[in-house]
């Protein structure tokens, strides 16, 4: 690909951000932004323990509180940390971290949330989400769940919310993403079709893999997969994403510096409150 194609469909990815999801964009070509590359590589070179401390930012900033709590051992498995969507802030609050993120994680954080301020009109509203695995990716395998998909698909019966967008680094087997636009009308497709019409029109496409150690902007309309190992290696990911929506998995991992009841029921009566009315 030529380096003003790329160009024009970063560009539009940034151009994005804040403006109401519109299934029909999948339809154009998209690609991430190269937002920063960090210097620090220590957190992402080697687990994290319950004593670590790879982060240098001594200075919490104002609007984050950092606080130890008794789940932070929770977050930690014999290959490193891994938190999956772990809630860091809510509508109309202050970022909470929890201590052993801040303590390992905190000069990457200061960086994303400066961004987030930056890019991100709605971000007072909106909730922040923060994933970080680490473990041994084998030869042969993808250190995240394969296939071709994008995050942060909305349905269509969904009262129109901004699209969501994340910020995600990696220190090896950067994730393939590819400029392919969806063939068909995607009004009319379920998820699943679009899923697998992406998937299908990622095909003989070349990959984009944004370089390593380098924080990259996506948002919901870059399809992406994880790429399978040449041979063993230990990865570390890191997805910091924004979204006016709940994440309520029961997957998700629970962040006990805020109270907060997101069982099955509240998620069912969450989505009734943002589905279009005779739908
Ligand atoms: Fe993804």
């Amino acid at each position: 690909m030529q380096d003003f194609e790329r160009f024009k469909y970063q560009q539009r990815t940034r151009s994005e951000i804040g403006a109401v999801w519109q299934p029909n964009r999948l339809t154009m070509a998209h690609l991430p932004v190269i937002f920063d590359r960090i210097a620090n590589r220590q957190a992402f070179d080697n687990p994290v323990s319950i004593t670590s401390q790879f982060s240098t930012a001594a200075q919490v900033p104002l609007g984050i509180i950092v606080s130890p709590h008794a789940q932070d051992a929770s977050f930690i498995t014999p290959e490193g940390m891994y938190i999956e969507d772990l809630p860091i802030k809510f509508p109309q609050t202050d970022y909470r971290i929890p201590q052993i993120i801040w303590d390992n994680y905190g000069d990457l954080l200061k960086r994303e949330i400066e961004l987030e301020r930056m890019i991100n009109p709605h971000l007072d509203d909106q909730y922040i989400y923060l994933t970080i695995q680490q473990s041994t990716v084998k030869k042969d395998d993808t250190h995240r769940p394969s296939g071709v998909h994008i995050d942060g698909f909305q349905k269509p019966n969904i009262i129109p919310q901004p699209v969501q967008h994340q910020m995600s680094i990696c220190n090896m087997l950067p994730t393939k993403f590819y400029a392919a636009p969806l063939t068909g009308n995607p009004a009319q497709m379920q998820k699943k079709e679009i899923f697998n019409a992406l998937a299908h029109a990622c095909q003989g496409i070349t990959p984009y893999r944004p370089p390593v150690y380098t924080l990259h902007l996506l948002n919901a309309y870059c399809p992406h997969e994880p790429d399978t190992a040449p041979a063993d290696g230990f990865r570390t990911f890191i997805r910091f994403s924004a979204s006016s929506i709940p994440f309520m998995g029961q997957d998700n991992t629970r962040n006990d510096l805020f109270s907060y009841n997101w069982d099955a029921q509240t998620k069912r009566d969450f989505y009734k409150s943002i589905t279009k009315p005779g739908l």
